[in-house]
């Protein structure tokens, strides 16, 4: 997989503000950092501790901005339930979504910044849906979430990632390199943070699928990396992206 699998995005946007319609710019600041956070280009990088320095993944899959959709609507929040993903609802239906990453730029509402379908779901909901306000690193994108990681998150989600405390207390990610987490981690925690979970590991809170700010993550894990390349490997179930 290093390097072979290169993602075309769809960027859809759903905007009732002049705000909402984000830039070209702010849209190509999140492919920039997609490309910088799978590839390990992302300059906190070297800030992952000692500790973890073994684990740390270059994960080699890169996206390209294949083009960006755009449509005024009236609502003035869309929600979790994949309204803006219809055009039944107002909203816009994927485009090519077996071989095209859709991501949907809108007003979530709710506190959500984004969600994303795991692999195996329907093609006509596939994707990231990410608001407009946690997009990039310019434009509306808003502190503490201003540094793209929302969709980095997301996207690996959308390539079959769990969070890093298996949402559950001490639960599993199915990863078996990644610490076992008490919980969500927010805010930017001081290392070391320890696990209250069997053995007290120190907890890898800077990994992209905890929950801390966007400054606060900035490493997947060679196990999380393994879970994401078996997708696109012939017979994964996101095996029509290629490789
Ligand atoms: N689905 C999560 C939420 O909406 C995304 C969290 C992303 N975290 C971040 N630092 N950008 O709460
Ligand atoms: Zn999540
Ligand atoms: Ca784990």
């Amino acid at each position: 997989v290093d390097g072979k699998v290169q993602i075309p995005v769809v960027v859809n946007v759903l905007y009732r503000t002049t705000a909402e319609n984000i830039s070209l710019a702010q849209i190509q600041s999140q492919i920039d950092v997609l490309n910088k956070d799978f590839n390990a280009a992302n300059s906190d990088f070297n800030s992952v501790p000692a500790l973890f320095s073994g684990v740390k993944a270059n994960v080699g899959i890169s996206f390209v901005l294949d083009q960006v959709i755009r449509k005024s609507t009236t609502k003035t929040s869309w929600g979790t339930t994949d309204a803006m993903k219809k055009t039944t609802s107002g909203g816009l239906a994927p485009t090519s979504p077996t071989t095209k990453l859709n991501l949907w730029i809108c007003t979530i509402g709710g506190g959500t910044l984004g969600y994303a379908q795991f692999p195996g779901g329907s093609s006509s909901t596939d994707g990231v849906a990410i608001d407009s306000k946690y997009l990039g690193t310019t434009g509306t994108a808003t502190y503490p979430y201003n540094l793209g990681r929302t969709a980095t998150h997301e996207v690996g989600h959308w390539m079959n990632l769990r969070h890093i405390w298996g949402d559950a207390t001490c639960g599993s990610d199915l990863v078996s390199d990644t610490p076992t987490h008490n919980t969500a981690n927010y805010g930017v925690p001081a290392y070391p943070h320890y696990s209250t979970c069997s053995g007290t590991p120190v907890e890898m809170t800077m990994n992209y699928m905890d929950y801390t700010d966007d400054r606060g993550m900035y490493m997947f894990s060679n196990g999380q990396k393994s879970r994401m390349a078996a997708l696109f490997v012939s017979g994964g179930s996101r095996a029509s992206f290629g490789i």
